[in-house]
C-alpha cells in the first residue's frame, strides 16, 4: 500500500489528483462513469457574482496536439450555484473547490465571501489568468499591481484555503507566485491557458468567433512543466501543477518537477476515466519504484 495523501493548506486530499476547472462541469456530468469521491478534488467550473453568457459560438476549435476555447466563463451565477449546484456538489465525499472570476476587485471580493459561508466548500481557486474575457481574468493576472491588491481583497475577506490561479501568459510566472505567497495565499495553481489563435484558410476566417483563445493539451505540457518546476524553486507553499497532463506518467512529471498535486484538463474530453486512471497509475508507479508514500518524490529532481 502506497500513501497518496497530500495536504493544500488545511485541506487534505485523500490523493494528489483533482480535475481542472471548466473540464469537469459540476462534477454530476461525469458520476455515470466513475466515483467522483475517488478523486483527491474537484475544482467547478467558473462561477461570477452575476449570470454571464459566455462568449458567442463558436468557441472551441481543435489544434496539433490540443484546443483552444474562449467559453468565457459562462454560468448562472452566484445565487443560481447556491440554491441548485451547491446542495448537489456538497454530498460528492471529496473536496469540492470553487473557480472564483469577475471583472472587478469588488466582483471577486464579493463571490469569495459568499464562498466562505458555504461549508461544504473548503477551498476557492482564484482565476487571475482567464484570458477570455474582455475585462478582469488575465488582466489581473498579468500585471503585479493588480494581482496583488485582489489576491489582498480577497484574502481579507476569504479564511478557508486560498488557491491563485496563475497565468502563464507573462515573462516570469514566479514573480506572480511571490506575490500570492506573500499576499498570504495557501497555494497557487499553474498553468491557465496559453494564449493562441486558429485560421481556417479554406473559409479564410479565424476558428473562434473572439478570435483569440485558450490553448490547453498536450501541446502546452513542455511550457507548463518548466513553470512548475521554475515556481516550486521559488516559494515555500505548494504548487499545484497542470497545464496538458493526459496520464500518470505525464502527473509524474509535474510531482518530480515540485508539484505537491496535480489537475487533470483536457484529457477528460477524450477519456473521462483520465483522472481515475491517473489516480491508479501513480500508485502502480510508487510501489514498481519502491516509494510509500507520494511526498517521498515530489520535487526529487530538485534534491538529486
Ligand atoms: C473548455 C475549457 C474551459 C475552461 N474553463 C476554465 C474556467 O472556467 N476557469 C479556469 O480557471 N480555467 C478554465 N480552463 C483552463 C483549465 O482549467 C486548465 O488550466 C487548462 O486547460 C490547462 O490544463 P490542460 O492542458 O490539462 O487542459 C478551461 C479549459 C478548457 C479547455
Amino acid at each position: 500500500m502506497v500513501n497518496l495523501e497530500v495536504s493544500i493548506g488545511s485541506m487534505k486530499l485523500r490523493n494528489p489528483v483533482i480535475t481542472a476547472s471548466g473540464t469537469f462541469g459540476y462534477g454530476s456530468e461525469f458520476e455515470d462513469f466513475m466515483d467522483v469521491s475517488k478523486l483527491g478534488g474537484i475544482i467547478l467550473k467558473a462561477t461570477t457574482l452575476e449570470p454571464r453568457e459566455g462568449n458567442p459560438y463558436p468557441r472551441m476549435a481543435e489544434t496539433a496536439s490540443g484546443m483552444l476555447n474562449a467559453v468565457g466563463l459562462q454560468n448562472k451565477g452566484i445565487d443560481y450555484f447556491e440554491k441548485n449546484i451547491y446542495p448537489k456538489v456538497s454530498c460528492y465525499g471529496t473536496n469540492v473547490m470553487a473557480n472564483v472570476n469577475g471583472s472587478h476587485i469588488e466582483d471577486y471580493v464579493g463571490l469569495a465571501g459568499r464562498m466562505n459561508r458555504l461549508e461544504k466548500i473548503p477551498a476557492i481557486e482564484l482565476n487571475i489568468s482567464c484570458p477570455n474575457v474582455k475585462m478582469g481574468g488575465m488582466a489581473f493576472g498579468n500585471n503585479p499591481v493588480s494581482a496583488r491588491e485582489v489576491i489582498r481583497a480577497v484574502r481579507a475577506v476569504y479564511t478557508k484555503v486560498l488557491i491563485v490561479k496563475l497565468s502563464p501568459n507573462v515573462t516570469d510566472i514566479t514573480e506572480f507566485a511571490r506575490i500570492a505567497e506573500e499576499e498570504g495565499a495557501d497555494a497557487v495553481s499553474l498553468v491557465n491557458t496559453f494564449l493562441g489563435m486558429s485560421i481556417d484558410a479554406n473559409t479564410m476566417k479565424p476558428r473562434l468567433s473572439t478570435i483569440t483563445g485558450g490553448l490547453s493539451g498536450p501541446a502546452i505540457k513542455p511550457i507548463a512543466l518548466r513553470m512548475v518546476w521554475q515556481t516550486a524553486k521559488s516559494v515555500k507553499i505548494p504548487v499545484i501543477g497542470l497545464g496538458g497532463i493526459m496520464n500518470a506518467s505525464d502527473a509524474i512529471e509535474f510531482i518530480l518537477a515540485g508539484a505537491s498535486a496535480v489537475q487533470v484538463g483536457t484529457a477528460s474530453f477524450i477519456d473521462p476515466l483520465a483522472s481515475v486512471k491517473i489516480i491508479d497509475g501513480i500508485a502502480e508507479y510508487l510501489s514498481r519504484k519502491g516509494f510509500s508514500d507520494i511526498r517521498e518524490i515530489t520535487g526529487l529532481i530538485n534534491r538529486k
